[in-house]
């Protein structure tokens, strides 16, 4: 009878001991989330400001991945920079457009932060003339779709994502 009352209360103290854990990991957790939240408050497009062709801080709080970054930036869907942009590092892949000047050394002629600008609102930086799309702008012209009105070709993580890999064509 003792033992099997050690027993149960042995099993009684690991359950406890996983709550335990359990409830740390969830509460560090919790904590990390509402963290990012705090430092990672995303821009609205609205809300941008384009000061002397330069949008200072990133729009996310954080800085872009460059891998993913790469990714949005031959996407059709998203960026198609490919389309009217060609660079060295991506010659592998078809369907390249010149357009738009070539982004081998984009790096040496913007800064991150005049990039972004760009990005963000072609028009802003070039005029009202260049075709480049604005890719976090809600002025995107007259006869839009009524399904895309509000919104934004990027999101503000995908901008900062090419803005990463553009800054690494050096
Ligand atoms: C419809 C064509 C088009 C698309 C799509 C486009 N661009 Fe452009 N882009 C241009 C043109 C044209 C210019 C040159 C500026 C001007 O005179 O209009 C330019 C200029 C730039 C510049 C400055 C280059 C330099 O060397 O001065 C950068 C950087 C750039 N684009 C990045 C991008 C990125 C990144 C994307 C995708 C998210 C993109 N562009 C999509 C047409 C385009």
């Amino acid at each position: 009878m003792h033992g099997a009352r050690f027993i149960l209360a042995a099993a009684t103290l690991s359950v406890g001991l996983l709550a335990a854990t359990g409830q740390m990991f969830g509460g560090g957790q919790a904590f990390a989330a509402g963290e990012a939240a705090a430092t990672g408050q995303v821009v609205p497009p609205q809300d941008v400001k384009i000061k002397d062709n330069a949008v200072m801080a990133s729009l996310t709080g954080k800085p872009g991945d460059v891998a993913a970054g790469r990714k949005y930036f031959v996407d059709k869907k998203l960026g198609n920079c490919l389309a009217c942009h060609a660079d060295k590092d991506l010659s592998k892949q078809l369907f390249h457009g010149n357009v738009g000047p070539t982004l081998d050394n984009v790096a040496s002629r913007w800064k991150p932060e005049q990039l972004r600008a760009i990005l963000v609102n072609a028009k802003a930086v070039f005029g009202p003339q260049t075709v480049m799309p604005g890719f976090y702008s809600l002025e995107v012209g007259k006869n839009v779709r009524k399904d895309l009105v509000g919104k934004t070709i990027l999101s503000a993580d995908q901008v900062e994502g090419i803005v990463a890999y553009l800054s690494t064509l050096k």
